[in-house]
């Protein structure tokens, strides 16, 4: 099918009106009018008030950029200025819902540079969730060279707040979060998420990023409730490099009138461009096991050897399982030369595998089982090396019938001295996407860049770690149930999560005698901290259009609950967030053609979850298979303790589901047959 020649675009709207006036202050509104924008330039400064729901949220404090050799762009009269509505509903080639709306104003001010007469274009967009700006420097006469020192854009949020963040760090994303005030979150990633005491929520994003640096967010001195874009710069360097004309990312903040508002805004997707394929019948969304868990528990390696995990023997025992148990895809790592020299310069060879895997064998096998192989690229950083080889890499690939590769930065980056986010990584990243989408490959990133909603571009990027996942669990001390009660407001609001949840063999005890050590954080007192049920509940908590069930088929085939990980789809027609409360607990409904699928996870703390099934159709009557904690349960003591239910619902019915300390729930609710 090609996608762009059967459009599902329904323009409702769309309506131009540019007003080339000399004024000093306009007005934006939200199509609902909610979210209003006041735009003011006074004494030369530019600057925006924020409100969503009367009242101001966030208001600019300077805006603009510092350019080499002292140069500032912060001093402007206005040119001219524009409005511009939308109103469009897309369709998504996957998701967590199968259409979106999007409607927005927009407000375009071209502005004159006071030292230079220089142009700058500053975007504004107010959405019913929210508000977004960017700057474009266009090309004109006297602009050659752009290196940007700082991008001035300073911003207050008014009142007062608490806030989920992790420490900005411009080599991982793999870190904890926290819940303090403002005072202690000095310098943030993003997407950084915030409560205000009269409950709005607010997280702050970027949206869009190409040919750009990273942003995080640096606390300005004196001043808790101010923050100013930090972006990562280039090796002992300028933060971006660009020549002749320049476009930042679009700088967004999500409003919500509670917590699940967040995880449904479909904002950061909505900013970035309409899908630039011709064709996306290739790209197809799947759940997938693989050759893993096992290496991360140190029962295998990456390396060839007496134990070395991607064998053709063993990865044709994975794929055997799959095709029994309706799981459609399987990741190999560790197939490939080259894992033994891992951290040195150029150790990966993408094309030759070991002499134990028979590649094309396995591929054969697996085509002839109805099993798709998700191929593994580990740079370990070493991007320059990767880039030489890419396009042989992603050819042979894709001449195999391989159309998803998992990629993996572990290791410090090259050119040697460039940062993980820097506007060098963001080139290479946003190449390998765009090469990725030429072979028909999907990409499933490890060590990503911060995701910013480019899968609505190019559907083929199709989920990212950049969070601190299950692997942790395997040999450190661990991420803890609230860390997983946290992301999806916070990492989630990114995009897909590539956090491999299913986990089955909690205690890590199945294959104790049969482990080595191989990580240094691990101090030999690892497990997963969450009960079985709140890791089936991950699987359809955290959206990931390819989702991993992590575990080894032989911890699968000993449980009853892996019935609910069976056929599991990984792209829905609609999502409703029931219940959440960042940090403590988070109920998801997600629909599939006439099924819904329930899941519920919870903190530390144990908990009744409330389920109310007014969402189903009315007047139809719906089977519920529940699998939940037993009574008995906790993830301290009892992680695999639970039970599995089947009773007859309809739409009225409120299930009520005690979540064990680390617990979940998961629901699957299939209409009554007539
Ligand atoms: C880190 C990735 O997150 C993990 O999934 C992968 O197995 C290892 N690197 C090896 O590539
Ligand atoms: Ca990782």
């Amino acid at each position: 099918m090609s996608f762009l020649k059967k459009p599902f675009l329904v323009i409702l709207l769309f309506m131009t009106k540019s007003i080339f006036v000399y004024a000093k202050s306009e007005t934006l509104v939200s199509p609902a009018g909610n979210v209003k924008v006041i735009f003011s330039l006074e004494n030369a400064r530019a600057g925006f008030d924020v409100s969503f729901n009367g009242k101001s949220v966030v208001r600019s404090i300077s805006l603009g950029f510092v350019l080499e050799g002292n140069d500032s762009l912060t001093k402007f009269s206005m040119n001219s200025c524009s409005y511009f509505e939308k109103r469009n509903t897309w369709k998504t080639v996957w998701g967590q819902s199968s259409e979106i709306v999007e409607n927005y104003s927009e407000l375009k001010i071209s502005l004159n540079d006071l030292t230079q007469n220089r142009t700058l274009i500053l975007s504004l967009r107010a959405y019913n969730d929210g508000f977004a700006f960017r700057y474009e420097i266009p090309a004109q006469e006297n602009v050659h060279i752009i290196h940007v020192i700082s991008e001035e854009s300073r911003f207050a949020l008014v009142g007062k707040y608490s806030c989920w963040w992790s420490w900005a760090d411009y080599g991982t994303l793999e870190k904890q979060y926290y819940h303090t005030s403002l005072d202690s979150a000095k310098h943030v990633a993003v997407p950084f998420t915030l409560r205000r005491n009269d409950d709005v929520y607010v997280s702050i994003h970027e949206a869009a990023i190409d040919d750009y640096s990273s942003m995080t967010l640096k606390q300005e001195e004196g001043d808790a409730n101010s923050y100013k874009v930090n972006l990562v710069p280039w090796a002992f360097s300028v933060q971006v490099k660009a020549v002749d004309s320049l476009r930042t990312p679009w700088r967004a903040f999500i409003f919500a009138k509670k917590p699940g508002d967040l995880i449904e805004s479909n904002l950061i997707l909505n900013l970035n461009e309409p899908c630039k394929l011709e064709d996306v019948s290739w790209i197809k969304p799947m759940n997938y096991i693989g050759i893993w868990w096992e290496m991360h528990l140190g029962i295998s390696t990456w390396t060839p050897g007496d134990r070395h995990g991607a064998t053709t023997e063993n990865a044709k025992r994975y794929i055997d399982f799959a095709a029994a148990n309706g799981i459609k895809g399987v990741l190999i790592e560790g197939w490939n030369t080259g894992w033994e020299e891992w951290g040195k310069k150029d150790a990966f060879d993408f094309v030759t595998p070991t002499a134990d895997f028979d590649l094309k064998d396995v591929v054969e096998y697996a085509r002839s089982k109805g099993v798709e192989i998700i191929g593994h690229h580990e740079t370990g950083g070493d991007t320059e090396s990767y880039e030489k080889h890419l396009e042989a890499a992603f050819s042979l690939y894709s001449k195999l019938g391989i159309h998803v590769v998992k990629t993996g930065y572990a290791g410090s980056v090259t050119p040697e001295g460039e940062l993980h986010h820097g506007q060098c990584m963001v080139r290479h990243y946003n190449k390998v996407m765009r090469l990725a989408a030429k072979y028909h490959i999907m990409l499933d990133v490890h060590e990503p860049i911060v995701l910013s909603g480019l899968s609505r571009t190019y559907p083929n990027l199709m989920t990212a770690e950049g969070v601190r996942g299950m692997e942790w669990n395997a040999w450190s001390e661990g991420n803890m149930p609230s860390h997983t009660a946290t992301i999806p407001f916070t990492r989630g609001i990114a995009g897909p999560i590539d956090y491999t949840p299913g986990i089955f063999d909690i205690d890590l005890s199945a294959h104790k005698g049969d482990r080595m050590k191989w990580n240094s954080l691990d101090k030999g007192n690892t497990s997963v901290h969450s009960t079985l049920s709140n890791q089936l509940a991950l699987m359809v908590v955290l959206y990931s259009p390819l989702q991993m069930a992590a575990d080894l088929p032989e911890n699968y085939e000993k449980h009853p609950a892996f019935e609910f990980i069976k056929n599991l789809p990984t792209t829905w027609d609609e999502t409703h967030v029931r219940e959440a409360a960042i940090g403590e607990y988070v109920t998801i409904a997600r629909r599939s053609s006439d099924a819904w699928y329930v899941a519920g996870i919870t903190n530390e703390h144990a908990r009744e979850a409330e389920i109310d099934l007014s969402f189903l159709p009315k007047g139809v009557g719906f089977t519920a298979r529940l699998c939940k904690d037993a009574p008995d349960a906790d993830y301290q003591g009892n992680p695999e303790a639970y039970v599995i239910e089947e009773k007859n619902v309809i739409s009225t019915d409120i299930l009520r589901v005690t979540l064990a300390p680390g617990g979940g729930f998961f629901l699957i609710l299939h209409p009554v047959k007539k």
